[in-house]
């Protein structure tokens, strides 16, 4: 049966707030896909195959599959990456959709998905997805933040956050980082062999020179500083700190930032999962 990108149907759920600024995520943020280049050599696309980008954002990478010759789509719960993504690339297929909630009408051979899942605090709805979008033999691979991953900017984040006088700042962290151990055994459960794992360290300069961690943390981090009053956001912790996202700047400076260049902790996990055979399971 012939397929063109049109042929995917997917039942995404819109996420009823979008919080991503797509032109300032460009802008700003660009290693991103830069570093999700040597993922594509995981995936290996082949023309004619059928490829899933699963957080697709501005579709830097779902052009470079494209490129391969597969027949890719592209989906993001945000609607401003999604509209950039279609500007950038008006001949590839984008959608907005869940990556909890979506459906595929026909069998993929891949879906791939880089620097996303780390967003999806319910692992096992994702996986389930997945699983239900790839054909029998079909490949799963994915990287995103691993234990560990951003942990000094994360415990700078919650002493901020506690001298502020907020109680349970854990709660507002929208990480889910996991261990190798942990998001195989996942894998697993739902039918897939983890054919390859890897946890590793990337420390990631941040562009923007003095302000990069600032502009990181405003375009990742928003949401440990939602809850704030404007009041307490801008609140002075010291004569430096002027305000609550330029005291956790601070308080990283010493261990991140060097030769006029911040550098994240990152720390990636890399996943190949492939869906078994209903007989073999
Ligand atoms: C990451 O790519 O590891 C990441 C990005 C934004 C927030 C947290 C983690």
């Amino acid at each position: 049966m012939g397929f063109s990108p049109a042929d995917l149907q997917f039942e995404g759920v819109k996420m009823s707030q979008d919080s991503w600024n797509s032109a300032l995520y460009e802008k700003n943020h660009a290693f991103v896909w830069q570093y999700g280049e040597s993922l594509l050599e995981l995936l290996a696309p082949k023309a004619g195959e059928r490829i899933l980008d699963l957080g697709c954002g501005t579709g830097q990478l779902t052009e470079k599959i494209a490129q391969s010759g597969a027949f890719v789509q592209g989906i993001d719960s945000s609607l401003s990456m999604v509209s950039t993504a279609k500007a950038n690339y008006p001949h590839i297929s984008f959608a907005v959709a869940d990556a909890r909630d979506f459906l595929v009408e026909e069998p993929l051979d891949a879906v791939f998905s880089n620097a996303v899942l780390h967003w999806v605090k319910q692992p096992d709805a994702a996986i389930d997805c997945v699983e239900k979008a790839l054909r029998p033999g079909g490949r799963f691979v994915a990287e995103f933040g691993g234990k560990g991953n951003v942990g000094a900017i994360v415990r700078a984040l919650l002493s901020v956050l506690s001298e502020i006088g907020l109680s349970e700042p854990e709660s507002l962290n929208p990480w889910y980082f996991p261990s190798i151990g942990e998001y195989a055994l996942l894998l697993e459960n739902h039918g897939f062999e983890v054919s390859y794992a890897v946890l590793f360290d990337r420390p990631t300069l941040l562009e923007g020179g003095s302000a990069g961690m600032v502009n990181w943390i405003e375009m990742f981090a928003g949401d440990f500083l939602s809850g704030l009053s404007p009041e307490v956001r801008a609140a002075k912790l010291s004569r430096r700190e002027s305000r609550a996202v330029v005291a956790v700047a601070e308080r990283l400076r010493p261990t991140l930032y060097r030769d006029a260049g911040w550098t994240a902790d990152y720390r990636r996990l890399r996943v190949v999962a492939v869906k078994k055979s209903p007989l073999l399971i």
